[in-house]
């Protein structure tokens, strides 16, 4: 290990706190290790937002409709925001710390539930920033609070900036041939309008308004900076007077000064909205220009009227407080789906707030935009939004029926689908690859886990064509037909699942065989796959396959029920035969009819994937398989970071492997721990009855548990999970990196909650039936369930780890432990006891 590492670990530092009572997490000093980010926006607009207030907006779609821009990778990282400068004589200052970096006498940004503030002082003016995106809001809001605190009157001047994207983020970080000609601007007093390519094509704006009248404004970048200007030391707030630039061409920005003056104790609020506008094709010019108004040409003036109405909602504060105060309620309602009161208050503040909340941005974008993932390239990932909904079906029915059918309406009728589509045009495309033969069965996970929750079997007749067949009249029951399928119809030599591409795990690419460093692993075509199969596809195919046999057996289709039972009593007996190894299951067979994942192998001898596949479908749960399987996870996988996923990491470059082996040892797919897995291992340990070893595996990677360690060492933030954590090869091990959108979100939230304390909504009730550490005396939880909020309190006198006998419901007792589908607050008492 070396120096840096070694001294990170000798003093562990702090840089925030929760605070569990405002549902916020309390960032104490801007220089944490990294960025340390929230979302703003729940339902379209999306604003990403960072502790010292960089980031980008962007309406519905990262890539098509990015309203403000923002440099990746940009040296110093996290540069561009919603910024705000201060000046008093040579003093410049930022409220939220960047841009200026002038260090202040204190410094505090709690990052809430679609909110944050930003609070600082330098000197006798204290600064509350407050941001969110108000319910059904095209804008985000930020409202800036200063105070004079000290005995003296203050004046100041203030700053505003943001700069523009040209809309097409991936366009405007490349195309600069056009894009330094395109851009064009309107002002209208304090409303500073972006409309490049709105002469031709498009029907949409951007602003950045105040609610007060301004003392001069910048649209040019060049003008704003100055020559040889930085974020940190514009030219025009050095020399405190804005230039009224009118961009035209170049790079668009929107720039307001505001001069202040605060009497002793006295606070003034300026309340910025940061807007989008689409207006309908044929009102898109104004028939009567406002006579103050400057602009880029001299060609028509925007039809204006709908940006200074939506400006003009946050006009005061008390619309401000309204509006933010809607937005906490309706989280407090949102949050109230699922409430646990347990021995362990890191696990409540995780499945009380932290983890829905994440569940809800990872619905949300996918892996879109985050501070990893750019926002071009991927949009909405097939395998990765089924798995998502399954965290957010309980509080967003709604839309996770919409979302549901939109991914199938990317699906074909052979079953495969469109590896993701682009949220706008919700069209799906191969931009980053196909042939994913784990993509069809995600589907049936999601629309059973919808059914589960709401009992809605009506969404199983809903229409939905297939993408090659736009014409055809499916439904959506006929998707999980070819989802179950398309599996039967790839099976390899050995009976069990063809690979395709890859399945779950991208980086295992047994048919790429790449040898050209000028490929993606992801989109490189690839030889033809009819021998390379996955355990863990067939794994997933038992399991989920059930979910489609019981959806069969509930709508009447008796005969394709007991079809389905057969073939997935022929694929148990596949994987016995042909995907056992010794001890543990084997991962796969490679593109030449050699096993994956067998002490056969020299590097790479047991992988998580298929341990956690095969058990929690039950596979050898009756014969010492699935126990030997889940033992050696714990003997050779698992690490007090969590469980990796394989060993021994590959240490060189293996073609017949593909991506997995490009990675040096410990980092991602090749040995790290790839969050997201994890789960599958906790609930496999359910399934054999350890609650002790699940929770304990929960533990190591659950980020309220983490936060309480190092947080130098794990770096992300350490309110949500991030993708991955690097492994026991990695100098870095325990390091975290890709934060916020991750498949690990939904599945933590979907082990913990339905199989450790083990309230699995089903169609004809809540079944109770947890798995917990034998140490806890008891838990209790309220669950909105259909019409009804169950309060559910089960005692453990007997330090079990599993077994519910009876329950009593409204006092009355009853065999077994299905509770009902009632409706009203409804009662319920259980004590555990040993089957
Ligand atoms: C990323 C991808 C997901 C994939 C996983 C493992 O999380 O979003 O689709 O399954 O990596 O490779
Ligand atoms: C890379 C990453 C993997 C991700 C994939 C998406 O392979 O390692 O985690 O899912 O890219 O295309």
């Amino acid at each position: 290990m070396n120096n840096i590492m070694n001294k990170l670990k000798g003093s562990p530092r702090r840089y925030g706190a929760f605070d569990d009572h405002a549902q916020e997490y309390v960032i104490t000093t801007p220089h944490t290790p990294a960025p340390w980010i929230n979302y703003l926006g729940n339902n379209g607009f999306y604003g990403l937002f960072s502790h010292t207030g960089g980031g980008y907006s962007f309406w519905q779609d990262a890539k098509l409709r990015r309203l403000t821009r923002y440099r990746y990778n940009n040296i110093p990282a996290d540069s561009g925001g919603r910024y705000f400068y201060l000046k008093q004589g040579h003093t410049i200052w930022s409220p939220g710390y960047r841009p200026a970096n002038t260090e202040l006498d204190s410094f505090e940004c709690r990052h809430g539930t679609g909110y944050s503030k930003i609070n600082s002082r330098l000197g006798a003016i204290r600064s509350e920033l407050l941001s969110f995106v108000p319910l059904d809001t095209r804008a985000e809001v930020h409202r800036l609070r200063l105070s004079n605190e000290g005995e003296q009157p203050q004046s100041m001047q203030l700053f505003s900036f943001v700069e523009w994207c040209l809309w097409n983020a991936d366009e405007d970080a490349s195309n600069f041939q056009r894009n330094l000609s395109v851009g064009e601007v309107t002002v209208d007093g304090s409303l500073l309008v972006h409309h490049s390519e709105y002469r031709e094509r498009r029907d949409h704006y951007a602003f950045f308004s105040v609610n007060q009248a301004i003392s001069g404004f910048d649209t040019d970048r060049d003008a704003f900076l100055g020559p040889q200007g930085t974020l940190a030391c514009p030219d025009v707030v050095c020399r405190g007077q804005s230039r009224n630039s009118v961009a035209d061409g170049w790079s668009p920005i929107a720039s307001h000064q505001l001069d202040i003056e605060l009497a002793p104790g006295e606070s003034r609020d300026l309340i910025f909205v940061l807007g989008y506008i689409e207006v309908a094709a044929a009102d898109k010019w104004a028939d009567n220009p406002p006579s103050a108004s400057r602009q880029s040409t001299s060609a028509a003036v925007p039809y204006l009227a709908p940006a200074h109405a939506l400006a003009h909602r946050f006009a005061d504060n008390d619309a401000v407080e309204r509006h933010v105060n809607a937005l906490k309620h309706y989280w407090q309602q949102q949050l109230q789906g699922f409430h646990v009161a347990s021995p362990e208050p890191l696990l409540d503040r995780m499945v009380n707030i932290w983890n829905p909340y994440q569940n809800m941005v990872t619905f949300n974008l996918s892996r879109s935009a985050s501070y990893f993932e750019s926002g071009i390239g991927r949009g909405m990932g097939f395998r990765d939004s089924n798995q998502d909904l399954i965290g957010v079906v309980h509080l967003e029915p709604t839309r996770a029926r919409q979302r549901i059918l939109d991914l199938a309406a990317t699906q074909k009728r052979d079953g495969s689908a469109y590896h993701q589509y682009q949220p706008l045009t919700k069209q799906g495309n191969s931009d980053i690859g196909g042939n994913f033969n784990d993509d069809p069965m995600w589907l049936v996970f999601a629309v059973s886990g919808y059914v589960r929750e709401t009992g809605d079997l009506s969404i199983l007749a809903a229409p939905v064509a297939f993408d090659d067949q736009p014409d055809g009249d499916a439904a959506l029951f006929d998707h999980l037909s070819a989802s179950f399928q398309h599996v039967l119809n790839k099976l390899g030599p050995h009976q069990l699942p063809l690979i395709g591409r890859a399945d779950w795990n991208d980086c295992l690419n047994l048919n790429c065989f790449s040898d050209d460093p000028d490929q993606s692993f992801q989109i490189t075509e690839n030889r033809q796959g009819d021998v390379a199969e996955s355990v863990m596809i067939a794994g997933q195919f038992v399991l989920f396959g059930r979910e489609y046999q019981t959806l069969c057996e509930q709508t009447g289709r008796t005969q394709a029920a007991a079809a389905a039972a057969d073939a997935i009593a022929g694929m148990v007996r596949a994987v016995e035969t042909h995907g056992w190894d010794g001890d543990w299951f084997l991962r796969a067979y490679d593109a030449l009819g050699r096993p994956v994942g067998s002490r056969s192998n020299q590097e790479g001898q047991i992988f998580i994937e298929s341990q956690g596949f095969c058990v929690m479908a039950d596979i050898g749960l009756h014969n010492g398989k699935a126990r030997s399987a889940l033992d050696a996870v714990a003997d050779r996988l698992a690490t007090a970071h969590g469980i990796v996923v394989q060993q021994p990491a590959y240490s060189r470059y293996y073609p017949e492997y593909g991506e997995i082996s490009s990675y040096p040892p410990g980092y991602k797919e090749n040995a790290g721990i790839f969050c997201h897995a994890n789960p599958w291992i906790m609930i496999a340990e359910t399934r054999l009855g350890r609650g002790t070893k699940a929770f304990d595996y929960y533990t190591r990677i659950a980020p309220a548990y983490r936060e309480q360690n190092d947080q130098q060492l794990h770096r992300q933030e350490p309110y949500i999970y991030a993708q991955m954590i690097a492994g026991k090869d990695a100098k870095r091990h325990g390091e975290a990196k890709n934060s916020w959108l991750t498949g690990t979100a939904s599945w933590n939230y979907y082990a913990v909650t339905q199989f450790i304390l083990g309230i699995r909504p089903e169609l004809d009730g809540l079944r109770i039936d947890p798995c917990i550490p034998a140490s806890w005396a008891g838990f209790s939880v309220i669950r909105r369930f259909r019409d009804a909020t169950y309060h559910i309190e089960i005692s453990n006198p007997d330090g079990l780890e599993q077994g519910v006998r009876r329950i009593c419901v409204d006092g009355q007792w009853r065999e077994g432990n299905l509770i009902p589908v009632l409706s009203g607050e409804v009662q319920v008492k259980i004590i555990m006891q040993a089957l």
